[in-house]
């Protein structure tokens, strides 16, 4: 105690002496001035996420409107924290029994894409049936599928379709009348085809994913039950918000860096029906807490929601 007292005393006597020269009077100005603004930015980085905390948590049906809490912020803070904020709120939900219809038509212009498949283009390039997932039967699957027992289900990331006709397998034997939304651009990933893929067609430059995908699903006699969206997740989860197409159970396996996943989780579970129920794959890899399990944690937490895990996979109950 007596230390610190002496210490501070001498703080006190040498500062005095220094302020006598103007050279160190304005350095310590601009020094202060530099304290004072580090200190601002950071209350005011902290303003509009407790603002995005507090909105989400008193709306837990995830339909805030968005604009309330960008006006909410103060000033340039609040774009510069656009990163809490995936658009407006959705349209009211289509019944799901219109949901099929809804996809076509806006989509395929009405007509089933599986219609006269596969195209000329395609005969002799594609396998019979060609299957390839990563935890695609985990018993997680199931688990949920018996206790939401979906009427839709959104999955995002799709690839070669093993967990959609997985899911597909399980509702049809469970006696539900389930559609399956598979949201992917069906690029797979670049450089793809030099490893275990490069069985997979190509013709000028036009990977045949989709359409090996949807010849599995034809082949899986499943064409009832499993519709592409053949488009970016965030484009295609975008649009479905926008035309109220909603999820009973969404499943988030796309791309697997912190910010694929942290937009696909956010914009997934916008499209989620409220008491529905959010997953995904891929918790625990080699990215450790760096990519999907940073995403899945801090979603949790800015949404006051809690995450349960099963094997490899997330489970976020949205009630
Ligand atoms: C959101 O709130 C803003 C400002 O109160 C309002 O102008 C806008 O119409 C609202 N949007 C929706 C979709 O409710
Ligand atoms: C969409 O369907 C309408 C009729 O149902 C047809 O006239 C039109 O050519 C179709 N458009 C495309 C791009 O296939
Ligand atoms: C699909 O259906 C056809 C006839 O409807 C049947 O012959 C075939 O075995 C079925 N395939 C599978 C994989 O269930």
């Amino acid at each position: 105690m007596k230390d610190h007292q002496n210490r501070q005393i001498k703080v006190a006597n040498s500062s005095r002496k220094w302020f006598t020269k103007p050279a160190v009077y304005v350095s310590v100005l601009i020094l202060f001035y530099v304290l004072g603004y580090l200190s601002a930015s950071c209350f005011n980085s902290q303003h509009p996420t407790s603002a995005v905390t507090a909105a989400l948590t008193e709306s837990p049906n995830h339909l805030s409107n968005t604009t309330d809490i960008a006006a909410s912020g103060t000033g340039p803070s609040s774009a510069e924290h656009g990163h809490n904020l995936f658009g407006s709120r959705c349209a009211g939900p289509v019944s799901s029994k219109l949901v099929r219809q809804t996809i076509l038509d806006r989509l395929f212009n009405g007509t089933s894409p599986y219609e006269n498949f596969p195209p000329a283009q395609a005969f002799g390039l594609l396998k019979t049936k060609r299957i390839k997932g990563w935890g695609s039967n985990g018993a997680v699957f199931e688990k949920l599928i018996r206790k939401v027992k979906p009427r839709t289900i959104i999955e995002v990331g799709t690839f070669l379709g093993a967990s959609a006709t997985h899911m597909a397998g399980l509702t049809s034997r469970l006696g539900l009348k389930t559609q399956i939304l598979c949201i992917d651009d069906f690029r797979g990933w670049p450089g793809f085809l030099d490893g275990r893929f490069r069985d997979i067609a190509m013709l000028n430059g036009d990977v045949f994913l989709l359409y090996q995908f949807m010849q599995n699903v034809v082949y899986l006699n499943l064409t009832e039950s499993i519709l592409p969206v053949p488009f970016s997740t965030g484009a295609a989860l975008e649009k479905l918000c926008e035309w109220g197409v909603f999820g009973d159970l969404v499943e988030v396996d796309a791309g697997h860096d912190f910010h694929s996943a942290w937009s696909d989780i956010n914009r997934a579970y916008k499209v989620l029906r409220p008491g529905g129920v959010i997953f995904g794959h891929d918790y625990f890899t080699s990215a450790d807490n760096k990519g999907v399990r940073r995403a899945v944690n801090l979603f949790a937490r800015v949404n006051g929601l809690r995450v349960k895990v099963d094997g490899q996979h997330w489970v976020i109950d949205s009630d």
